[in-house]
């Protein structure tokens, strides 16, 4: 195994993490989601609080399935906030803004929402066979939007150019940083993406190079942005 510093180099830092999915109501039993996991968000709490920082981590939770949160090794250090939909992830991210040096955005928030949920349970004599949908809340850009001297970094899970996508994002965001990796959620064998334990793409910089980390642990991926940002 690769020797991993003991690090206290994040001890005066704190951050902001969202992480996971979010989703959007269809009816009572039924939602519009999306295939992350929130692994990578998990991996950067977890490198985080390794190194002595304070995470206050929002993660997009659904009822009955199981997602990676941070170590509780830290707990002191850890503040955990769960949503479902965008909105209410904007809301807890906004709340805990004022009292971070910087935000890391790895959740994949839906673009769009269900415009009118129904309150009771759809019948198949409905025969309902379209969902009217609206745009849901930017986070990123409502935090950013809110920002008072926080630095940014974004990512972006890409199916096609990559690389000019992630160029993009970085610039019209007006972010720090943009991690852009490939993804794609047909076929078992990815290694960058969506539930699984590895990734790899490229780090835009707004000060610098675009720096191309190969397919590597999202741990030790972690390990590598962290150092990028310090
Ligand atoms: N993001 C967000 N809220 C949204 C959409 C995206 O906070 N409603 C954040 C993500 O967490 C990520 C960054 O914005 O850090 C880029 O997300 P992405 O979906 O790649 O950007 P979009 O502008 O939505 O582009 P696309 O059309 O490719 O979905
Ligand atoms: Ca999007």
């Amino acid at each position: 195994a690769a020797l991993v510093p003991p690090a206290s180099d994040l001890a005066d830092l704190t951050v902001l993490i969202t992480a996971g999915p979010t989703t959007s109501p269809i009816d009572a039993v039924r939602y519009v989601t999306n295939h992350s996991t929130g692994r990578m968000g998990a991996a950067m709490a977890e490198e985080a609080l390794r190194r002595g920082a304070h995470v206050r981590y929002v993660l997009g939770v659904d009822k009955g399935v199981v997602r990676p949160v941070p170590s509780r090794d830290s707990a002191d250090r850890l503040t955990l906030m769960e949503v479902h939909t965008a909105e209410e992830m904007a809301e807890a991210a906004l709340r805990f803004l004022p009292s971070v040096d910087g935000v890391i955005a790895t959740a994949a928030v839906l673009d769009y929402r269900v415009a009118t949920p129904s309150a009771g349970k759809l019948k198949r004599a409905s025969a309902a066979t379209s969902l009217d949908m609206v745009p849901s809340i930017d986070v990123l850009g409502a935090l950013k939007a809110a920002a008072t001297g926080q630095w940014f970094l974004g990512f972006a899970a890409e199916t096609d150019n990559v690389e000019a996508n992630g160029r993009n994002k970085l610039d019209s965001k007006k972010l720090d940083f943009l991690f852009a990796n490939p993804v794609a959620c047909t076929g078992e064998s990815t290694t960058t993406g969506f539930a699984v334990t590895t990734n790899g793409g490229i780090l835009f910089r707004a000060k610098g190079e675009p720096l191309p980390l190969p397919v590597m642990s999202k741990t030790e991926l972690a390990r590598r942005l962290w150092d990028s940002i310090l």
